[in-house]
């Protein structure tokens, strides 16, 4: 079985790591229009494998589509980063002509394949993955949800001084900083946390998570990339193993929440086809708003894509 990474970047390269080290499948084409990057990742990574022990063969090539023929998975990290005082959707205009022209090439060779899209902005980027691959809609995921849980998560088990394992946790909306951490569906080994932390210091550590990508790039002078790649591969691995997790992801509301035809983070059972099912929770009336607030950020974005007629 074979898994695709396209763009060899950091975030593409983690992804890379990470599925390699799982052992998900035993060829993964690393692929970025950069002569010799994703080879020398590729080699480097292969070169792991007798360490780390992993049998996953990698192959790196340069925009060789045909290489990644009858991949079951194909992830889309191309695309620019931000750079500190940028917001994701800074990148529209760039990486919605990066990400048309990837989802196209890559599906003429993996019609059945399932796409999970990491560049960002998010949310209007796999909008426009599923515009370029016309594929259905249950093999379009976007990777956010998994990424900011896994931050909000972390900043609760340092607070908590508790392991980061017990806690679980759900997040809805767009992949910026309108997303909504949802702590009444947050609990620490099946303790709600509202019954664990002050209100003050929970929402300190929301206003944290929503803001977790911009820390980084304020750090780095990049966005992050452990945290990204894992978060994409785990969704792979929920795929490549039929495991039906439950995960937050971007992905098409048909009437779910009340909404059509956007792409927004909610929460969706991820098997073998994909989406298996997107799960409506129940909404008290500030959640709700937060939500349309969200929803509505990333509508706005998806008309400024509309606008540029790529499609
Ligand atoms: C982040 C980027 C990857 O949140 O969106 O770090």
């Amino acid at each position: 079985m074979k898994v695709t990474v396209v763009g060899a970047g950091n975030v593409g390269a983690t992804v890379a790591q990470c599925i390699a080290e799982k052992e998900l499948v035993n060829e993964i084409i690393l692929l970025d229009i950069k002569e010799g990057l994703s080879e020398g990742k590729a080699l480097d990574l292969w070169q792991t494998a007798p360490v780390n022990y992993y049998d996953s063969r990698i192959k790196g090539v340069t925009n060789d589509y045909k290489s990644t023929e009858n991949s079951e998975v194909i992830v889309i990290t191309s695309g620019v980063p931000r750079k500190p005082g940028m917001s994701r959707d800074d990148l529209i205009s760039i990486n919605a002509n990066i990400v048309k022209s990837v989802a196209e090439n890559a599906i003429k060779y993996s019609p059945n394949a399932k796409i999970i899209v990491v560049s960002n902005p998010l949310d209007v980027m796999t909008y426009v993955a599923y515009l370029a691959a016309k594929t259905s809609p249950e093999k379009v995921l976007g990777m956010a949800g998994i990424l900011d849980t896994a931050r909000y998560r972390a900043f609760l088990a340092d607070e908590l001084k508790c392991n980061p394992k017990d806690i679980q946790a759900l997040l809805l909306g767009g992949h910026g900083d309108t997303m909504v951490p949802l702590p009444r569906y947050t609990t620490v080994s099946g303790i709600p946390v509202t019954q664990l932390i002050e209100k003050e210091k929970l929402d300190a550590i929301i206003k944290r998570t929503q803001n977790g990508g911009g820390e980084i790039v304020s750090l780095l002078g990049t966005s992050a990339w452990y945290a990204p790649g894992a978060s994409a591969a785990q969704m792979v691995e929920a795929i490549i193993r039929n495991q039906n997790r439950i995960f937050p992801c971007c992905v098409k509301l048909d009437g779910q929440y009340g909404y059509k035809n956007v792409f927004v983070g909610v929460p969706v059972k991820v098997g073998k086809n994909g989406v298996e099912q997107i799960i409506e929770i129940e909404l008290n009336a500030e959640e709700k708003a937060s939500f349309d607030n969200s929803v509505s950020a990333v509508k706005t974005l998806m008309d400024v894509l509309d606008n540029m007629k790529l499609f």
